[in-house]
């Protein structure tokens, strides 16, 4: 274990996730900030409780670890376009991120990671589930990892911005509508190698990735389904229940995610700020 002197780094579960401790995120120092980043490299999604940043400062903290990503289809805060409203109002039936996914695994050069900060949480459900996949990738037979270390997967916006989405018929709040132009694939490999840890692990992300390069969704769906329910089981998982002020960081190269739609009637609210990765190899 690496030791910190500037932070406090309390384990979360055994799967995955610590709590840091001894951090102010709105002003971060060098020192500070390298421990920051080693605890997620170590435990690929880090806790921040009761913070208290104004919107420049989340943005300063996340300019720390790369240049911030504007989302493509969904729009962001009027004066601070890297930082996405994820909002549920009470009268909303959809909530955003509400399967499992990798955040905007589509582009060639998909986020480093994700910052969320809760503003406004409901008095109970909402929680986040994220899913190791350096653990998912190491749980494979050697004949299974042999095999998908030589795959790539077509990645595309498509299914889930596109007009072919089926979910666009339950209100939202969240500022985006389905478009034509959320098409466009992109190859990844299936197995991809962290760029700073050197862990491998399953870079695949449901409807994100429908398909194997050179084969039909149809040819691809049972391994793909195999997968999927492979990545999330519940022994790669850790749950985050959330409170107000608190924050997670997750290094999107080798974490899913799944943000619990189960609050009906009430609010829920968090800025998201999203770090520019490299492209997977
Ligand atoms: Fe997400």
């Amino acid at each position: 274990m690496a030791d910190y002197s500037k932070i406090q780094v309390t384990p979360y579960a055994s799967a995955l996730g610590a709590v840091i401790g001894g951090v102010d995120l709105a002003s971060v120092d060098d020192d500070t900030y390298l421990e920051v980043r080693r605890a997620l490299m170590e435990h690929q999604v880090i806790f921040f409780e009761d913070q208290h940043m104004t919107p420049e400062q989340h943005l300063a903290f996340g300019r720390r670890f790369g240049s911030l990503n504007i989302h493509d289809f969904v729009g962001g805060m009027e004066e601070h376009p890297e930082i996405v409203e994820v909002r549920k109002e009470p009268e909303d039936e959809r909530n955003f991120g509400g399967a499992w996914h990798v955040d905007v695994i589509y582009l060639e050069e998909p986020p480093l990671g994700s910052i969320l900060y809760a503003k406004e949480i409901p008095g109970i459900g909402g929680d986040t589930l994220f899913a190791n996949q350096v653990a998912a990738y190491d749980a494979l037979s050697k004949g299974m990892k042999d095999m998908l270390d030589g795959m790539t997967a077509i990645a595309t916006p498509a299914l889930i911005y596109g007009t072919q989405s089926t979910d666009w018929s339950k209100t939202s709040s969240m500022n985006s509508s389905p478009t034509a132009t959320a098409e466009g694939e992109v190859e990844h490999p299936v197995v991809r190698v962290h760029p700073e840890t050197g862990r491998k692990s399953l870079f695949l992300s449901g409807k994100f990735t429908p398909r194997f390069k050179d084969m039909t969704m149809e040819e691809s769906a049972p391994l793909m389904d195999y997968l999927f329910a492979h990545q999330t089981k519940p022994q790669f998982c850790c749950r985050f229940k959330w409170a107000e002020n608190a924050v997670a960081f997750w290094d999107n190269r080798c974490v899913m995610h799944y943000a619990l739609n189960d609050y009906p009637g009430q609010r829920r609210l968090m800025h998201r700020v999203a770090v520019n990765g490299d492209r997977p190899h």
